[in-house]
């Protein structure tokens, strides 16, 4: 660690926006020197001098052992790897879905967070480090035509959970953070664009009425105290709502 760094390196993948980009800024915050990583390079507004930028497209091995290079050759140790990287599947009911679009959102939300968690494992094992996963509420309540997504967190908490088993005896924390219902920005994030295709009504009924949706900050605040609580203590998983939604099907709308 260096006293600009005196967390260590965070990793955040997917951080071009959205949560990914609000962790990493509040990792930077918090004392983390921060490889900030997706297939666009973030340059508006300029990233803050402790965040440094890096090319990774989590589906791509090549990619993902270019990382794992940057991440030994960086001077500071990596302590964190929060694997934010994933998309939606287009909203669509299980008859009408394109498979093409189940295998990719399986290669990126799934294969692609083992990826990266089996190339940097040895540096968090080496300096007692700490992975983190973001998941989702729908990884554990499914909503209709949103499976292919649903199929993919639940499957992401599987591996988490496993590879909290495999890992008992290391001196690594596995975390799972599980957002529920957020918006990215006014226009519901790229998230929720690409969700449903640019269709801003189907966007806003998602939201209407809904005091205050959770915010990418939320998320990347909870992802810095899981991080930050003493290294014997690991948050499991933390499953996060507005106010407004107590459950995935209960949500209190004004209007
Ligand atoms: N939005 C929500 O309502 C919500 C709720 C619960 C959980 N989540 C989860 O939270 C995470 C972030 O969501 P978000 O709303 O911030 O999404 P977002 O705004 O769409 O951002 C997704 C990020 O992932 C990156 N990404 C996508 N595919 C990638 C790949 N193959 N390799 C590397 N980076 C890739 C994107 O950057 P590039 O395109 O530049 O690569 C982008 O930076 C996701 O895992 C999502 O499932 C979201």
């Amino acid at each position: 660690m260096t006293t600009q760094s005196p967390r260590g390196l965070a990793v955040v993948t997917g951080a071009s926006v959205g949560i990914g980009r609000a962790t990493a800024e509040a990792l930077e915050k918090a004392g983390y020197a921060v490889l900030s990583a997706s297939r666009r390079l973030p340059t508006i507004p300029p990233a803050p001098t402790g965040i440094t930028t890096h090319q990774l497209d989590v589906t791509d091995t090549d990619s993902v052992t270019a990382l794992e290079s940057a991440v030994a050759e960086h001077p500071v140790p990596l302590t964190l790897l929060v694997n934010n990287a994933g998309i939606p599947t287009h909203a669509a009911t299980i008859a009408d879905s394109d498979i093409t679009d189940w295998r990719s959102t399986y290669e990126t939300n799934v294969v692609g967070a083992v990826q990266m968690t089996k190339a940097l494992l040895p540096h968090l094992i080496a300096n007692r480090g700490h992975v983190q996963f973001i998941g989702s509420t729908v990884g554990r309540v499914p909503y209709e035509r949103g499976a292919a997504y649903a199929a993919s967190k639940f499957g992401l908490t599987a591996m988490v959970q496993t590879l909290r088993l495999e890992l008992n005896g290391e001196p690594v924390r596995v975390t799972e953070i599980a957002p529920g219902m957020m918006r990215g920005d006014e226009a519901g994030g790229e998230f929720m664009r690409e969700r449903f295709h640019n269709d801003e009504a189907a966007i806003a009924s998602v939201y209407k009425g809904v005091e205050h949706p959770l915010t990418p900050e939320d998320i990347a605040e909870c992802v810095v105290w899981c991080a930050t609580r003493p290294a014997h203590v690991d948050i499991d998983l933390m499953e996060i709502r507005p106010l407004a939604q107590a459950a995935q099907h209960k949500v209190h709308r004004t209007s």
